[in-house]
């Protein structure tokens, strides 16, 4: 169902709310309304759409959904095979292992090239933007989004303790819950920092930046991220649209 404004918000943060109970749903939820974001930028059907780190498949058969040609690519086939719309079968063809640093297809092929919550697990993340940029055609988009570090999830499975240090963050998991964690910072997951990003992406050669929002929020709740400071621990996840250039 598609919803708007604060609506759209709370319906969203109910189903994080139910990530580790019914992932299933809160995946495909948060796919169906990746989707719908990217759609407000352009008609999707018969787009070729490259969906980089897509992990389970859920967001490459929203877009399929959608009426696009999407193709998937993820360097972890754990990812790739865990429960989602590729193990079930939902996902069947143009499905790629592969790293997105270096995505096997020909220059300026995509007309949207897709990325959620990638760039924070990546350790050159302007190497990964770049590849983002160069496999977009002229014109097309490049749609990114991350939790930035300093959000309230910024440490994901041992927030919010990450906001007294990695170290101390990763330390009290594995007291807890008697494993290491998912994540090991500097290992598979990355600070990243709105203003930084947000710089980077100015200096990029190749593309414009066309819009940087709080991924999550309403569109009107956008200014947060013009501001220093603030907008690295109340933006949540920033989602940022580039245009590539000719
Ligand atoms: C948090 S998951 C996000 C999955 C999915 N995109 C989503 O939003 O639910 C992070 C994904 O990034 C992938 N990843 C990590 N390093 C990558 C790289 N160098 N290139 C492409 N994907 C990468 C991981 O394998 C994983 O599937």
């Amino acid at each position: 169902m598609t919803q708007r404004g604060l609506a759209r918000s709370v319906r969203l943060f109910r189903l994080f709310l139910r990530e580790q109970t019914d992932p299933g749903l809160f995946y495909a939820s948060l796919a169906e309304d990746a989707v719908s974001q990217v759609a407000a930028y352009g008609e999707l059907g018969g787009k070729t759409v490259i969906d980089v780190g897509g992990g389970a498949g859920y967001f490459t058969a929203a877009f399929r959904a959608a009426g696009a040609d999407c193709y998937l690519f993820e360097p972890d086939l754990d990812e790739l095979l865990s429960s989602g719309p590729v193990s079930d079968g939902t996902v069947k063809d143009g499905v790629v292992l592969a790293d997105g640093y270096w995505l096997p297809v020909r220059d300026g092929c995509a007309d949207i090239c897709f990325s959620s919550n990638v760039l924070e697990h990546v350790a050159d993340p302007i190497g990964l933007i770049g590849e983002m940029i160069r496999v977009t055609r002229p014109g097309g988009l490049i749609y990114l989004s991350f939790t930035n570090w300093y959000s309230p999830w910024g440490g994901h499975e041992m927030s919010p303790w990450h906001y007294l240090g990695s170290r101390f963050a990763e330390r009290r998991y594995r007291a807890r819950h008697g494993h290491a964690p998912k994540h090991h910072v500097g290992g598979n997951l990355y600070r990243v920092h709105i203003g930084e990003t947000l710089r980077m992406a100015r200096s990029l050669p190749g593309a414009q930046i066309v819009d940087a929002l709080p991924r999550y929020y309403p569109r009107w709740c956008r200014f947060v991220v013009r501001i220093p400071l603030l907008r690295e621990v109340l933006t949540w996840n920033l989602l940022l649209v580039l245009r590539r250039t000719a």
